[in-house]
């Protein structure tokens, strides 16, 4: 157990299974997010957005780990313009990623069983869902350049 392979595995398993979770949390909205829902939808969206949230944490706190503890330096990284082009991207996820929470939470207070979107709101968040999807499918390549050493 002494092997510092374990610690790095773990890690690297533990950034990527969040991935996994966070981009189905993110398919999950994408598909139950409606016009017209019942209250039961409206609280699984927000479960899923609880869980796109958690999972987002627990891919920067592997990420960070793996800089910290297993990785090739905080030099090897903090000096690659790939690097912070992950980084960016991955703020502009978190801030693309707001209004939609705070909509869900709003509609989560509307009376009645019959949940009505109006129409522009949900021109609105469907479009950034979808940005945050195109965003997230970004960071895998930045992060497959920065492995390998592209940019320095
Ligand atoms: C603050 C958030 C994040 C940080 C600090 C971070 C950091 C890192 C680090 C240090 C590595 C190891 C690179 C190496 O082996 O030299 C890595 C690998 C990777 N990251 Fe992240 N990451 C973050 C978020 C994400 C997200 C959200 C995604 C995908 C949507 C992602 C996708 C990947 C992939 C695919 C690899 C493996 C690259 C390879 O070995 O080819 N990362 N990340």
């Amino acid at each position: 157990m002494d092997n510092p392979i374990w610690g790095q595995a773990a890690l690297a398993y533990f950034h990527f299974l969040s991935i996994l979770v966070l981009t189905s949390a993110l398919i999950g909205e994408k598909l139950l997010y409606k016009r017209t829902m019942d209250r039961a939808d409206v609280k699984r969206l927000q479960r899923l957005d609880i869980f796109y949230f958690v999972f987002a944490m627990t891919a920067a706190a592997s990420g960070i780990g793996r800089i910290i503890y297993f990785g090739k330096g905080w030099d090897f990284y903090i000096q690659n313009p790939i690097f912070w082009a992950k980084m960016v991207t991955y703020i502009l996820v978190a801030a693309v990623s707001i209004p939609p929470t705070i909509h869900f939470i709003q509609l989560g207070k509307q009376p009645g069983n019959t949940v009505n979107v109006p129409e522009a709101d949900f021109r609105r968040i469907s479009r950034m869902i979808q940005v945050e999807h195109i965003l997230l499918g970004l960071m895998p390549l930045w992060a497959v350049l920065m492995a390998r050493g592209m940019g320095r």
